[in-house]
């Protein structure tokens, strides 16, 4: 096995929306051709329910190794990973998986796993039991030698005796991921597998998912949360209202979040005082005095913000009540993301 290439440390703009529904005919291709060692290649793919855009024109291709699809709710994740997985055709543009089509190529479709999002209802069953039935199902000579160590990998007991409707929301998100290990698949696909989890468990998983990934195999993880991209330190795409909004290592893309513009309240004794002051030095985009005490501050260098305000309102005599970042939830990371 080999440990496959580091992701390339760089950024590039997502893919312009798509025409609208029911136009006719499609784009000219722009997207450069897939590279040949591609696992997975998404070209202008977008997808549709009604009126409801779920995904709008995005392209990627990835090879082995982990890559992480970060997006807010309602992204477009999950229909993403459904179209990956066969599981549902695009609207529009195409999508390769291990050289084929993985809606009619039986082949391709036995090498994908896939742990879907929803909660999955379990039959009073031993796990080892339940994941014998996908080893059967996938035509293994030995299911019960598999389950156990699909089971093992994911660090349960393959010898529990109770049943699975016993188990905690851990413990049967892990039962899942042994199901989809259990035929060793070269393409594994989970959507938020790490929901639910407690720390441990937490830890245990993106462990799991960093070896999976330096063996060779490609690995696609759905997140909303940046801290749970950052733990799996890998390949991210992010996607937000259905568009592909940056895709590149975690480094540049987090560098990317950093150097957004920054919206900061800052109230103080005097404001208009405070703000003179402010946009003596660099850094500072703007600012506006909002009243006698409050001003907002919009700033790309928030750490050398942070630094030099203190020191300025000592200098300036105005002293600081109250320093608050306006846009620092993700909401807000992503929608810059998308707007840029
Ligand atoms: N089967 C469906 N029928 C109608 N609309 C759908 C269907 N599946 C998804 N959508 C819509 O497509 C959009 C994208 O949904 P999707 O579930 O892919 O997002 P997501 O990124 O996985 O979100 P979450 O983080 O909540 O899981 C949403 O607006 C959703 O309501
Ligand atoms: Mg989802």
């Amino acid at each position: 096995m080999t440990t496959p290439p580091p992701p390339a440390p760089s950024t590039s703009l997502g893919s312009p929306p798509p025409p609208p529904t029911g136009a006719p005919g499609q784009a000219p291709n722009l997207v450069p051709p897939p590279p040949t060692n591609a696992l997975v290649s998404v070209q202008r793919v977008s997808k549709w329910f009604g009126d409801v855009v779920a995904v709008s024109d995005v392209s990627f291709h990835l090879g082995p190794g982990v890559t992480a699809l970060l997006g807010p709710n309602g992204a477009g994740k999950s229909t993403m990973l459904r179209m990956i997985a066969g599981l549902t055709p695009p609207s529009r543009g195409t999508i390769e998986v291990l050289g084929g089509n993985p809606r009619t190529n039986a082949d391709v479709r036995g090498r994908v796993g896939l742990v879907s999002q929803q909660e999955q209802l379990f039959a009073e069953q031993r796990a080892v039991e339940f994941v014998t039935l996908a080893g059967i199902l996938s035509g293994l000579d030995d299911p019960v030698d598999a389950a156990r160590q699909a089971l093992s990998a994911v660090d349960l007991d393959p010898d529990d005796t109770r049943s699975i409707s016993t188990y905690s929301k851990g413990m049967r998100q892990r039962v899942k991921v042994a199901q989809a290990l259990i035929h060793q698949p070269a393409l594994l696909l989970l959507d938020e597998p790490l929901t639910g989890l407690d720390p441990r468990q937490r830890l245990a998983m993106t462990t799991l998912i960093q070896q999976l990934g330096a063996a060779g195999t490609c690995v696609i993880v759905s997140s909303h949360v940046l801290e749970e991209v950052e733990r799996l330190g890998s390949n991210v795409l992010v996607i937000a209202q259905g568009r592909l909004a940056a895709q590149g290592d975690f480094h540049a893309i987090r560098a990317l979040m950093d150097h957004r513009p920054h919206r900061i309240r800052v109230r103080t004794t005097d404001a208009r005082v405070l703000a003179a002051a402010l946009l003596t030095y660099g850094g500072i985009h703007g600012v506006e005095v909002v009243d006698e005490q409050v001003l907002l501050v919009d700033t790309n260098d928030v750490a050398l913000f942070r630094k030099r305000i203190a020191p300025t309102a000592r200098y300036t005599q105005t002293p600081l009540f109250e320093v608050q970042p306006l846009d620092d939830d993700l909401e807000s990371v992503f929608k810059y993301l998308v707007g840029r």
